[in-house]
């Protein structure tokens, strides 16, 4: 197994060996996977994003900042949507949404995937065309089902019995006719974390296609008629590198489009696959790019619709991490640096599992580097954790920083695009950070550093 696969994410350096960590030469090295397109070190020997020094950045916007290399997320839009050129591609806004964002991705041609009010409505605010957005969720209310179908979204994906009879009938009251897929668990045990896996049979999300919930569910929308079924959906978890997950997923999506045809003589022309593809975190991440992906998957498509005799459906894909989770680094100030004799080093920063929960929920692996300096100080084990009280506020879990890394650093940490911010909290009445975009030397604040008069205005006991 490749250090990326299962258990990298998840996996502890006392069972791998500290074999996966960056080598000590690499300290100061900067892995092209790794950092977003723009990053540089300067002859000063601080990093550069976006043509700025991140020095001038944390002076004019504070640290914990989240900054965002506006080239590097529109060149991977660019990349997804040249490598899957006749399809769509949905940007998975649950991986990061604000306005701005949706605006780049718009402008380069992307769809939009919201799963719930909220994201729609920051989606209809910042102008994303309505028809080219798609609808998600388990547990859609009525609420959120109307404010879609007012908007006239482009796609709702159905995922309960409940939720097509709630639909039907919101439709069927207004005598509008909504375009559906259904999603489709497939049963692919993908080789990522658990708790971000989504199509093994025991999990919350879709029908099952082995007990034949999914085919029953396209009968039910068949019958009714209210609903316009366009096709399936299929979305194997988050995180894979290993692609054999999405061709085992289409070679099953599309049995059951033959067997719709077959007892139905309905032919969907529509056909999801979903996103999860891998980003790099760490040195030991090797992921796929774009065109590789489009081209397993579109091969598995053409060769399984052969075999069946089906028509090739529109394809249309969900990255979410991929966009923009290499395009954004967090930059911290290190505030306190603590030795733990014989173990490792504690490097404190400004923030923590407020701005980034991922290692402590997933357990996931990070890496980071001094972004102030450069430094020709021998290498040591460090730990970088946040300003939380709790010891499992843990940013970076091993990296090796140079031995006289001290208060007043910036550390950068790298890969923190994808539900980082979105996934932030207040914990410890913390301010959430900003996001700040930087494109051809000049940075923009996109997201506002929340204040405490932000959460006091909350708190109306
Ligand atoms: N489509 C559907 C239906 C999804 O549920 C998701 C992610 C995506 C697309 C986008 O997946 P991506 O390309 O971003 O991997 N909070 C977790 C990830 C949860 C993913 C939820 N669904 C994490 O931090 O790893």
């Amino acid at each position: 197994m490749r250090a990326h696969e299962a258990g990298a994410l998840h996996g502890d350096l006392g069972s791998r060996g500290p074999g996966w960590l960056r080598t000590p030469e690499d300290v100061n090295a900067l892995l092209p996977q790794l950092w977003p397109r723009t990053v540089t070190r300067s002859a000063a020997g601080a990093l550069t994003i976006g043509g700025r020094d991140v020095r001038e950045l944390a002076a004019e916007y504070g640290t914990p900042a989240y900054l965002l290399d506006e080239a590097d997320l529109r060149a991977r839009c660019r990349d997804f949507r040249a490598a899957f050129a006749d399809h769509d591609v949905y940007y998975a806004g649950k991986a990061f949404l604000c306005r701005a964002v949706v605006r780049m991705v718009a402008e380069e041609g992307l769809h939009l995937d919201v799963c719930t009010g909220g994201e729609l409505a920051v989606a209809l605010s910042a102008g994303m065309p309505p028809e080219r957005i798609g609808f998600h969720g388990n547990n859609k209310s009525a609420a959120e089902l109307t404010r879609a179908l007012d908007a006239g979204v482009g796609r709702i994906i159905v995922d309960s019995f409940d939720e097509i009879a709630r639909l039907t009938e919101l439709a069927r009251t207004r005598g509008v006719r909504p375009k559906v897929l259904i999603r489709v668990t497939v049963g692919v045990e993908a080789h990522t974390h658990e708790f971000i896996a989504t199509a093994h049979e025991d999990q919350k999300f879709g029908f099952s296609l082995a007990g034949g919930a999914a085919f029953d569910a396209a009968a039910r929308i068949l019958d009714d008629g209210v609903l316009e079924l366009r096709g399936l959906h299929s979305h194997i978890g988050s995180q894979i590198f290993d692609t054999s997950g999405f061709e085992v997923s289409a070679r099953r999506v599309l049995a059951l489009q033959a067997q719709i045809r077959d007892a139905r003589a309905v032919e969907l022309p529509e056909l999801d696959l979903g996103g999860g593809f891998g980003i790099a975190y760490t040195s030991q991440d090797d992921p796929a790019p774009a065109h590789d992906l489009a081209k397993r998957i579109n091969k598995i498509v053409d060769s399984e619709c052969d075999a069946l005799k089906l028509a090739v459906p529109h394809l249309s894909i969900e990255p979410g991490r991929a966009i923009v989770g290499p395009a954004v680094v967090t930059l911290y100030e290190v505030g306190t640096v603590k030795d733990v004799d014989g173990i490792r080093s504690y490097v404190s920063v400004d923030g923590g599992m407020s701005d980034n929960i991922r290692t402590a929920l997933y357990d996931a692996s990070y890496s980071a580097t001094v972004a102030s300096r450069s430094s020709t100080a021998p290498p040591v084990l460090a730990r970088v954790v946040g300003k939380h009280c709790e010891s499992g506020d843990i940013v970076v879990k091993d990296e090796f920083l140079p031995a006289d890394v001290q208060p007043g650093d910036l550390l950068a940490v790298p890969g923190t695009g994808a539900y980082c911010r979105s996934m932030a909290s207040n914990y410890n009445h913390v301010p959430r950070p900003p996001v700040v975009a930087v494109r051809d030397g000049v940075a923009r604040l996109i997201v506002r550093r929340e204040t405490e008069d932000d959460l006091l205005a909350l708190d109306v006991g």
